[in-house]
């Protein structure tokens, strides 16, 4: 290993390769210019999501989530919640306690979905869901207890209460037969009932954007966004009633689930897109849709990298113009290979690099190692850049939205790309404060928004319920 380390330190991309690279890499990276640029059009989309009119052809759809406050503290009770659409699927039981202090301890449980559930018939689906839901409170013995419920469904629905959400439409890995256009509640009510062996209460249904607001809402009452960059990406945020022209009323705030991925399905970001971009939607499950998702987030970042490497290489930039039988297998290249790559020390980066490319049946040089991380680079950077332009549109919009001069905000956020990756938190962050300078914002790493803010959110409910009730 000292040896090949060695080498990286006297390997350098010669003068003419280091302009070919460049010069071929040049439509991924974006000027300053170009992502505030990003950042005006995603603000005119929010506008035409929240508009009456102009609604039912926006792309970013701003759906309504009926959370209209956040936990207030004197919530208590045990709760379950689901946690479907991220990279596992989970039951948990939350144990809320309020002696002088509250208090959240949780069990959970992960379940494996397989491949053909996540594209079977929607009721394979919910019948598995219901099984696991049954395993886990067998497993802890609380199958003859009526617990409320907390389902955390990270897709795009369009609800009308807390405990009614009708799936407008699958994105990331899944794509199940019969459930589009269905109340996801119904049919969860359906499958438990089918078995008969267990019953329970559903409260609420919640994207994963707004557990996590919920969570880091508890610990900073600055708290009104939520953001996720992991297998998908998308955020929410507190708007204004009177700019809900979707809902009835206009007293006080309530979140506000954007669907931020669809952005650019109009046609929007077709300036900014490059073949690869094109080559990715076209290959998957849900052409001309979340068009900048596919830029973004973890489901896709590797595979863009992939799509770049195969071309650099079929143009001779690259393993001296070969190409394997791995390498150009879609999905072979993992986006924690990106991470791996881009590691903290850059020599370790390089080594990773070297790895992957062996194991994807590759004899690379020095200089190969190089320019993949240099890929890697670049496509890691404008997924942390398109992110920070649109939630520079955001924080605009609730500092207009308070006529405020300055903004002090937090941004709770989740996901394994903003986890997992050495670099993307710090990008996304330095973005973000030179698009809206006059922004005093706090990012605040939520710890499982998923699985908690779905109980949390139960847990408000339930209490308004019962203090309605008596
Ligand atoms: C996808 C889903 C969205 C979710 C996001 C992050 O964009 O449509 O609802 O919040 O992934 O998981």
């Amino acid at each position: 290993i000292a040896s090949h380390l060695l080498a990286y330190y006297f390997t350098e991309l010669h003068h003419d390769q280091v302009q070919k690279v460049d010069k071929f890499l040049y439509h991924l990276r974006l000027s300053d210019e170009n992502l505030m640029d990003v950042s005006k059009r995603f603000r005119r989309e929010m506008d035409r999501g929240l508009g009456r009119d102009t609604n039912p052809t926006a792309a970013v759809k701003m759906l309504p989530t009926f959370v209209r406050s956040t936990p207030d503290g004197t919530e208590k009770g045990d709760f379950l919640a689901l946690d479907l659409g991220g990279t596992n699927f989970r039951v948990l039981l939350v144990k809320v306690s309020d002696n002088g202090k509250q208090k959240v301890e949780m069990e959970n449980q992960i379940y494996a979905i397989p491949e053909g559930l996540m594209r079977g018939s929607g009721t394979q689906l919910f019948d598995h869901i219901a099984e696991c839901l049954a395993n886990f409170m067998d497993k802890l013995g609380i199958k003859d207890r009526k617990l409320p419920l907390g389902f955390t469904f990270s897709f795009p629905c369009q609800q009308t209460k807390l405990d009614e959400s009708f799936l407008v439409t699958w994105t990331k890995g899944f794509k199940c037969s019969g459930v589009e256009g269905k109340d996801v509640v119904d049919l969860l009510r359906k499958a438990i009932k089918k078995r008969g062996d267990f019953d329970i209460d559903i409260v609420a249904v919640i994207n994963d954007t707004v557990g996590t607001m919920m969570t880091c809402g508890y610990d900073d009452h600055h708290c009104e966004i939520g953001l996720i960059i992991g297998t998908g990406t998308n955020a929410c945020y507190m708007e204004e009633m009177r700019n809900l022209e979707l809902v009835e009323g206009d007293e006080g705030r309530m979140c506000v689930n954007m669907e931020w991925g669809a952005f650019g399905d109009d046609g929007a970001l077709d300036d900014l897109r490059t073949e690869f971009d094109r080559e990715i939607d076209a290959g998957s499950l849900n052409p001309g849709k979340q068009l900048f998702e596919k830029m973004i987030s973890g489901m896709y970042m590797g595979e863009l990298v992939r799509l770049i490497l195969v071309k650099m290489a079929k143009e001779g930039l690259v393993f001296q113009g070969k190409v394997t039988a791995d390498l150009l297998t879609t999905g072979h290249f993992k986006t924690s290979y990106v991470s791996d790559i881009e590691s903290e020390r850059d020599k370790e980066g390089l080594l990773n690099a070297e790895k992957v490319l062996r194991d994807l049946g590759l004899n690379p040089t020095g200089e190969d190692c190089i320019i993949t991380q240099r890929v890697c680079q670049v496509v890691s950077t404008r997924a942390a850049h398109l992110c920070a332009a649109s939630l520079a549109a955001v924080l605009r919009q609730i500092r207009d939205n308070k006529a405020a001069d300055r903004l002090r905000t937090t941004i709770g956020v989740d996901g394994s790309v903003y986890k997992n990756h050495p670099h993307f938190a710090r990008r996304l962050h330095k973005m973000v404060r030179l698009l809206v300078p006059d922004c005093d914002v706090r990012f605040l790493r939520s710890e499982d928004g998923s699985g908690k803010g779905a109980a949390m959110v139960t847990a408000v409910a339930h209490r308004l319920a019962t203090q309605h009730a008596q």
